[in-house]
């Protein structure tokens, strides 16, 4: 490698769960070696009341990770009023990149929808206070998941930005969201034999909208589907991406890192 614009291109994960149980055998171990892998940048994201106690050892200690604050819809029923102060003073903090991972969930259908919804308004809310991105969470609630983001974004005059994590939507929703600017988060499922219908919309949306994530422990892609994830596995959901789009694999990475950084501001 010469030149003077050349880098070292590293893997972005924009959506990881470190914090989760799934780590605590090895949770060090795993992390202190994503470098030496080819990782070089990871966002750990909120998802449980507990998980917003964890995060600060994450983001104090390793440099490379970052971290996002938020309640997941699956525990909108264990919210306080004294959490979401917590949420909102961590979004002040340097590490604090975002407020997430927040939305819809009527799949698992822990909290009534109400409940949900109101939530989901109050971070959202909270994000375009902090101007923070958020990162959405939304199953089997495509349709008024996007309602909600397309008044939030129009009632914020056009400055609430953020990414919809873990995209299961149809090639239309994701043109409606990424025509407002959002980022399409894209991991594991793309390289599922079922991901048929992600798969068309990596190939069909603007590509300074796409970003990657694991999810992990969830969402290990294929040949690893059902395994625990880690960043590492990435290198397999870029080969699939470069496959769809007819690019290298070392094009998507710099693209999905840059992508990356300007959706953290990093
Ligand atoms: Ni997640």
């Amino acid at each position: 490698m010469t030149g003077n614009k050349e880098r070292f291109v590293m893997i972005f994960d924009t959506h990881a769960h470190y914090d989760d149980e799934a780590f605590d055998e090895d949770r060090d171990a795993v992390l202190s070696s994503l470098n030496e892998k080819g990782v070089g940048t990871v966002v750990n994201i909120c998802a449980s009341p507990d998980s917003l106690k964890r995060i600060r050892s994450l983001t104090a200690k390793y440099p490379f990770v970052y971290g996002a604050a938020g309640i997941h819809p699956d525990h909108a029923g264990e919210l306080t009023e004294e959490m979401f102060q917590e949420i909102s003073r961590l979004a002040d903090e340097e590490k604090i990149v975002a407020i997430g991972e927040i939305g819809l969930d009527y799949y698992w259908d822990t909290a009534p929808h109400e409940v949900q919804r109101q939530w989901f308004l109050r971070q959202l809310d909270l994000a375009v206070e902090k101007d923070l991105p958020v990162v959405i969470h939304s199953r089997e609630a495509a349709q008024e998941t996007l309602e909600i983001m397309r008044a939030a974004y129009q009632q914020s005059g056009g400055t609430l930005r953020g990414v919809i994590h873990c995209f299961s939507g149809s090639a239309e929703i994701a043109k409606e969201y990424t025509d407002m600017g959002f980022y399409i988060g894209v991991g594991g499922v793309v390289t599922f034999k079922n991901g048929k219908k992600l798969k068309e919309v990596v190939e069909t949306m603007p590509l300074d909208k796409l970003v990657i994530e694991t999810d992990c422990p969830y969402l290990a892609p294929v040949p690893h589907r059902g395994k625990r994830n880690d960043s590492t596995l990435l290198t397999l959901v870029i080969e699939e991406i470069a496959a769809l789009r007819g690019m290298t694999a070392e094009e998507v990475e710099r693209l999905t890192e840059e992508n990356a950084r300007a959706l953290y501001r990093l």
